[in-house]
């Protein structure tokens, strides 16, 4: 390991020590969202640890993430070269990928602009507000039909089995244009066994940071490949059977836009980056990608939620009752008027943060932080978990409880406290999949809730310990729907 050489004024990051090899593998262990909140405690917001015989940097704290982020952004926006997401995408991942800040940034345009187009596009139906809207909607309803006939053949259901499923449709109907059938293999095996992706590309995995790991024999990273190649493969049909029936005068969904991109070049007119026609088309891989398994984990997680604290449930379905009604479907326009679901679904994110680390940033060149010294090119893990559990932000952390959002008197959100929780990362990497994601998840749990009642299987307890990963999942369990008064099934 290179000694580093601190500029004068500066000082050398604080942290445990590293053994020979492995570095601090051990203490990191399988929960690092755990065990790296425990090191903050005793080494302060920025400290070092060591994977392998690769320094990182852990950031913890509102207020050194929210200095690095946005006012030293351009600086921690990098992402770091590692093994692991060489396979994402072929590497060609927007998300993960080391592109150079120039091609990086114009893709991110790209995809933020096509996101915006298609989801806020005129539906064909005025019953809908935007495409996005008449997607969830019609995809709610039918996931509720599926699981009023899973209940009857079976008398429990998987959550995350079915609403993966539903939720994997909104971004293909935005995306590709087309839904698959709940029966579908091709589709249901390729959203639903993605725990291993999470595992292996969850930060600090240390198979990234210690080669020799790489040459021995790894299951999760055998499966972690294939689920790779069948992503690439179903990806690679979708984007050809495009460019068969590509036609300019019908742009039908983001992947059309994209091709349409590549002709005209018309990235090349306000850049003088160059971008390979596969990458551009490429952005469709990490929309699909990063569009169902985050919001499926949050929903299935919201259900799960619902299923422990049942007052909440009712509380929630009063408050549908009041300002809904039972004679037509929530939209998106009710979120003003349902403070008890947004701060419901705040609280979700803040007490399972299961995105508990952003994807790993890297510094663009030599910086300070806080007065420590942080070299180029060194691997920054931003850990969400700890801010969103943070005991100066949050009264009583581990505790959930909705209400904290609402206002003294509970009628209106409290939006000060909502900007406080940290799921979708902060500046110039911040999730662009954000109000999407948002809308998403308020509005399939707002259809859910109007028409059904979750609870789960007689005498058995749930299991609400996470399962550490990029996104962390709750275990697979079986749970109970019965249709709400007045919605027979
Ligand atoms: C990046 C969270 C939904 C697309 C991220 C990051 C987080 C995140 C934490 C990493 C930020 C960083 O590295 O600092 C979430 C959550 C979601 C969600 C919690 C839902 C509840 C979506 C959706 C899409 C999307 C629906 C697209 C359709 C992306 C992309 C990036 C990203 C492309 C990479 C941005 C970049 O590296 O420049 N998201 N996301 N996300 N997200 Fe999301």
């Amino acid at each position: 390991l290179m000694r580093v050489k601190i500029p004068e004024g500066l000082h050398k990051l604080p942290g445990p020590k590293p053994l020979p090899i492995i570095g601090n593998v051990l203490e990191v262990g399988s929960n690092p969202h755990l065990s790296l909140t425990a090191m903050s405690k005793c080494y302060g917001p920025i400290f070092q640890i060591q994977i392998g015989t690769r320094p990182v940097v852990v950031l913890s704290g509102n207020d050194v993430i929210r200095q690095a982020l946005l006012k030293q952004g351009e600086e921690f926006s990098g992402r770091p070269d590692l093994y692991s997401t060489r396979y994402i995408s072929d590497g060609k991942s927007l998300a993960f990928s080391t592109d150079q800040v120039g091609v990086w940034r114009a893709r991110r345009k790209l995809a933020l602009s096509a996101l915006r187009t298609f989801s806020t596009l005129q539906s064909q139906s005025s019953q809908y507000s935007c495409a996005l809207e008449e997607h969830i909607s019609k995809e709610g309803l039918y996931l509720i039909e599926r699981l009023h006939s899973v209940m009857k053949s079976d008398g429990s259901f998987d959550p995350f089995r079915h609403i993966v499923v539903s939720v994997a449709n909104v971004i293909c109907g935005i995306c590709f244009g087309r839904r698959y059938s709940h029966d579908d293999d091709e589709l249901v095996s390729l959203v639903n066994p993605s725990d291993e992706f999470g595992k292996i590309v969850g930060s600090g995995n240390p198979a990234d940071f210690i080669p020799i790991l790489r040459i021995l024999p790894s299951c999760s990273m055998k499966k972690f490949l294939a689920i790779n190649a069948r992503f690439s493969a179903f990806m690679q049909k979708i984007v050809k059977d495009h460019y068969d029936s590509f036609s300019k005068d019908n742009i039908r969904d983001i992947t059309d836009s994209l091709i349409d991109h590549c002709e005209d070049h018309k990235l090349d007119e306000n850049s003088n980056v160059q971008v390979s026609d596969e990458k551009i088309v490429g952005i469709v891989n990490d929309l699909f990608g990063a569009g169902f398994d985050t919001i499926s984990t949050a929903l299935s997680w919201s259900v799960v939620y619902l299923v422990a604290y049942p007052e909440i449930q009712e509380r929630l379905q009063r408050e549908l009752n009041e300002k809904v009604g039972m004679e037509r479907t929530p939209r998106l326009s009710d979120r003003t008027e349902l403070p008890l679901l947004e701060a419901f679904i705040l609280e979700i994110f803040r007490h399972s943060s299961f995105l508990p680390f952003t994807i790993p940033h890297c510094t663009t060149k030599d910086t300070s932080l806080n007065g420590f010294f942080i070299p180029k090119d060194t691997c920054v893990f931003v850990n969400q978990w700890q801010v969103n559990h943070d005991p100066e932000l949050w009264k009583d952390p581990s505790c959930f409880n909705p209400d904290r959002f609402l206002t003294a008197d509970g009628t209106d959100l409290n939006r000060m406290e909502g900007e406080k929780v940290l799921v979708f990362g902060l500046g110039k990497r911040r999730c662009i999949g954000e109000s999407i994601g948002r809308a998403e998840v308020f509005l399939f749990l707002a259809i859910l809730l109007q028409r059904l009642e979750f609870s789960g299987m007689p005498g058995e307890l749930l299991d609400m310990t996470p399962e550490y990963g990029l996104t962390m999942k709750h275990k697979r369990c079986l749970l109970r729907v019965a249709p709400r008064p007045g919605y027979a099934s």
